[in-house]
């Protein structure tokens, strides 16, 4: 049983979110139901709506909310429901509020800080009940978290979730880092957040929990960075091989279909790197250069429309549809070990007896 803030789970492990609609209620749920924390993506939810490109901050405020609604409605009771919010989306203060009106159970932030999180989540709700997560690449981005929410709101993050260079989706590393494999290792990330983490663990008398992320594959990885001070684990890659994963099965084949080497470090419109398939649309940038978005939400703070390579959403969105010709598939480094799709509950109970096992060696 891990206990964080008021709430527990009573499997160490967490979905990590992912965008745009490879995480929804169902995935979420399903984790949830599990025992574990499922995680919704709030980019672009509503991209499947018929008002998406006309209205599209009211189609995504509408379908997350409904998504967390429909996650709790299959964990039933079991684990959390957790919503990742991307803080290089526009639609980050609204998503945040969202998820607090909905009753999410966590938030976690990621791609950038999210400096301002307990301020929204407290202007949202009064009185915050709900866990609060930054997602870390290192012990600085642990610090600085830390100290500013310390000093601007007298709070400590809830737990903290640290990406290593291996996950799928933005990577906070430098291109340089990922292409000659010179960023940290995840264990020794640990150690430096978790040293980070000391102080205010100390100040704020509780325990901070770390889970790790990137290339976390088996119940035997789980175990081995518990026993080096990890609470778990975040895992995303392996759940898109799952029968409830809400993206299309052309995006399931497309993972399980896929070799070590058929995987690339793409550049993003939301200027970090990111890991993902090489697919045919990286083909044809790589030719053509730019492919001009054909029209614009207006999505993510730092993209520019006029000179970005190519839309994202239009790709991430081509992706969870199982367009193949242009959809942008993010995945983590261990994509090529999936071999089929599988239920949540035996993925789940699979790294669970493989955790279990490997703590009573
Ligand atoms: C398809 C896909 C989409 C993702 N989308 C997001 C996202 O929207 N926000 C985010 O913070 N992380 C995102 N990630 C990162 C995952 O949440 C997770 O931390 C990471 O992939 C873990 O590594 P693993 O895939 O090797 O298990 C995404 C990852 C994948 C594979």
């Amino acid at each position: 049983m891990l206990k964080i803030g008021g709430r527990q789970m009573t499997v160490p492990i967490i979905q990590g979110g992912m965008g745009i609609g490879v995480s929804l209620g169902g995935l979420a749920g399903a984790v949830a139901a599990c025992g574990g924390m499922g995680v919704i993506s709030s980019a672009n939810t509503g991209y499947a709506e018929p008002d998406f490109w006309q209205n599209h901050a009211e189609a995504n405020r509408r379908t997350l909310r409904a998504e967390i609604l429909r996650a709790r409605q299959i964990a039933a009771g079991n684990g959390l429901v957790g919503v990742n919010i991307m803080v290089a989306t526009r639609q980050y203060p609204e998503a945040v509020k969202t998820a607090v009106a909905a009753g999410a159970d966590a938030i976690i932030c990621g791609a950038g800080l999210p400096s301002d999180l307990p301020g929204l989540v407290s202007a949202a709700s009064g009185e915050a009940e709900i866990l609060l997560a930054p997602i870390v690449s290192g012990g600085k981005a642990a610090r600085t978290i830390c100290r500013l929410w310390d000093r601007r709101y007298n709070v400590t993050p809830d737990f903290v979730v640290i990406e290593g260079a291996e996950a799928g989706g933005h990577l906070g590393f430098k291109r340089d880092e990922l292409l000659n494999g010179t960023a940290l290792p995840l264990m020794e990330i640990l150690v430096e957040v978790k040293t980070e983490l000391a102080e205010y663990e100390q100040k704020y008398g509780r325990e901070i929990p770390v889970f790790v992320a990137g290339g976390v594959y088996s119940g035997r990885d789980v175990a081995g960075y518990m026993q080096a001070g990890a609470a778990g684990a975040q895992i995303a890659t392996r759940f898109i091989a799952t029968e409830e994963c809400d993206a299309a099965d052309g995006y399931k084949q497309a993972m399980l279909a896929a070799k070590a080497e058929d995987v690339r470090i793409v550049q993003s419109p939301v200027g970090m790197p990111g890991r993902a398939l090489n697919s045919p649309l990286f083909k044809r940038l790589d030719a053509e250069g730019r492919i001009k978005p054909e029209s614009c939400v207006n999505c993510i703070v730092p993209c520019r429309p006029a000179e970005t390579p190519y839309c994202i959403s239009r790709a991430l969105i081509a992706a969870v549809q199982g367009d193949w010709e242009n959809g942008l598939f993010f995945c983590g480094s261990n994509v090529g070990r999936l071999n089929k799709i599988v239920s949540v509950a035996e993925l789940m109970a699979e790294i669970m007896d493989e955790l279990v096992a490997e703590n009573e060696v």
